[in-house]
């Protein structure tokens, strides 16, 4: 199934018809961040090959369209089925090259499988939209209007190391749904389990020149496939600074982008304090706090705060810490600069007068489940996105001044508020300038199905299931007179 991506502990990039290798001599190094062993080898796609692959799905892209959905949804189908077979091997790549904690790498290529068995689902049943004219002044009875949903063309996907397969997956999907070819750019770390992703989706029974899937330099291939006058979609998920850098150079035509956020958490007075607890410990500290949607940032009113900061002290102490994703749950960084730099965070927070009341300490990539109270707005701490297992903590008296507090943020993914009265949960959730709000639960792009978007700095467009069809599909629309 696998063996073709690869020769030995060299992988391949894919250019719409074959697996291959770069003409580029220099590979890159994939190394675990476990313990710097060598996970494989990837290729350094240039300038050259990203122009054929283009190439290639331009012709191909053509006759994806021309498909049926039927066609569509039964590929999308048996990919689904191949992912979920090679569930145990797809994981065991999350948990080298990501250090991906075992049960979150299973969840992340069973969630995957589900992605995209319900996009071939959700096709199938996409309605378009039929008007009639006569209802503006001087109008008559006498044009109908189609609105039907066709593909875009070639699609751009470019995934984050965080969910190099499940994110992957959720640009393929859609857009091959939709009747469009894409080129996914995976991450560097992360990018051979995206490799093995790919090849599900191949051995599906995709026609030539509809999916690709390149390596190699990240700046290099977005300088030169972002503006490219055939790439007619750009979805990206990553940081904010580089969704600014792709929108720069992108031109004319669709950005769909996932990029930071700063979720915080609300708890108010008269919230299930246990239940709370462990909520806020769940959604921080999960996958060491490597997710976009992570609790970044907890507001604790005043009333309630010693007794949750000591029920969350608990909770977290109960995690398990350490170098193997095979038992641990917190699990060391993808990389060290990014552990030296969550490090900073923390010396910066200690020397403007935080507490640091659990953990705080940094062994080589790995950084310790970490609480800190006395957070105030002139730390880093308070407005950077950490991505780690940091937990920054401020307290507040009124609603209208945590608000103010949150609403600060240049992001707007997702937060939550927690609270038994119901008022006062509309009260917050209809004030704090967010995508999603969530009552009584952490931040979390799923259920899947569910739509997913930021505002502010965290993103533009929609992602979700249908709203991701929609976005990688335009709108046709097609009128017609009648007597
Ligand atoms: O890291 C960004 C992901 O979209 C978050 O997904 O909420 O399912 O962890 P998640």
């Amino acid at each position: 199934m696998f063996e073709e991506i690869k020769i030995n502990n060299e992988y391949k990039y894919y250019n719409g018809h074959e697996w291959k290798h770069s003409s580029v001599f220099e590979k890159i190094e994939i190394k675990s961040p476990v313990n710097s062993s060598i996970v494989g080898m990837i290729q350094n796609c240039n300038e050259e090959e990203l122009k054929e692959v283009v190439e290639n799905l331009k012709k191909g892209q053509k006759i994806w369209a021309s498909t049926t959905i039927d066609e569509r949804a039964n590929i999308l189908k048996k990919a689904s089925q191949i992912m979920q077979t090679h569930t145990e091997t797809i994981s065991d790549f999350l948990l080298k090259e990501i250090a991906k904690p075992k049960k979150e790498a299973v969840d992340e290529v069973i969630r995957s499988a589900q992605i995209t068995r319900f996009t071939g689902e959700t096709i199938r049943n996409l309605e378009g939209i039929y008007l009639e004219s006569g209802v503006f002044y001087n109008t008559k009875n006498n044009k109908k209007c189609l609105v039907k949903h066709i593909p875009i063309g070639i699609v751009l996907g470019i995934a984050p190391y965080n969910y190099p397969v499940n994110l992957s997956c959720s640009k393929i999907a859609p857009a091959l749904a939709g009747g469009n070819a894409i080129i996914l750019k995976p991450p560097i770390i992360g990018c051979i389990s995206a490799l093995h992703l790919v090849q599900c989706f191949i051995k599906a029974g995709l026609p030539k020149g509809v999916i690709a899937v390149v390596s190699g330099d990240p700046k290099k291939i977005g300088d030169i496939l972002a503006p490219h006058k055939d790439i007619s979609a750009i979805s990206f998920t990553g940081s904010t600074s580089t969704g600014k850098q792709i929108a720069k150079i992108a031109g004319i035509k669709k950005l769909i982008f996932e990029l930071g956020g700063k979720g915080s958490a609300i708890a108010l007075n008269e919230c299930n304090i246990e239940k709370t607890a462990k909520e806020i410990t769940t959604g921080a500290f999960s996958y060491s706090g490597q997710r976009c949607t992570a609790i970044k940032r907890l507001f604790v009113q005043n009333k309630i705060a010693d007794k949750l900061i000591l029920l969350l002290k608990q909770e977290t102490r109960k995690l398990s810490v350490g170098w193997d994703p095979l038992i641990n749950q917190i699990t060391p960084l993808v990389g060290l600069k990014h552990a030296e730099f969550v490090e900073d965070l923390i010396t910066d927070a200690k020397e403007k007068g935080a507490h640091v009341i659990m953990g705080g300490t940094r062994n080589g990539n790995l950084i310790e489940p970490t609480i800190i109270v006395k957070v105030s707005i002139d730390m880093k701490i308070a407005s950077v996105e950490q991505f780690a297992p940091v937990l920054p903590i401020t307290c507040f008296e009124t609603l209208d001044e945590v608000i103010k507090l949150v609403n600060q943020s240049e992001y707007g993914l997702q937060s939550s508020v927690f609270t038994q009265d119901i008022d006062k949960a509309f009260y917050v959730a209809e004030r704090i300038q967010t995508g999603t709000m969530n009552i009584n639960c952490s931040p979390s792009r799923g259920p899947d199905n569910f739509p997913f978007l930021g505002i502010k700095n965290s993103g533009i467009g929609v992602a979700g299931i249908k709203e991701s069809i929609l976005e990688m599909t335009k709108e046709k629309v097609i009128v017609i007179r009648t007597l």
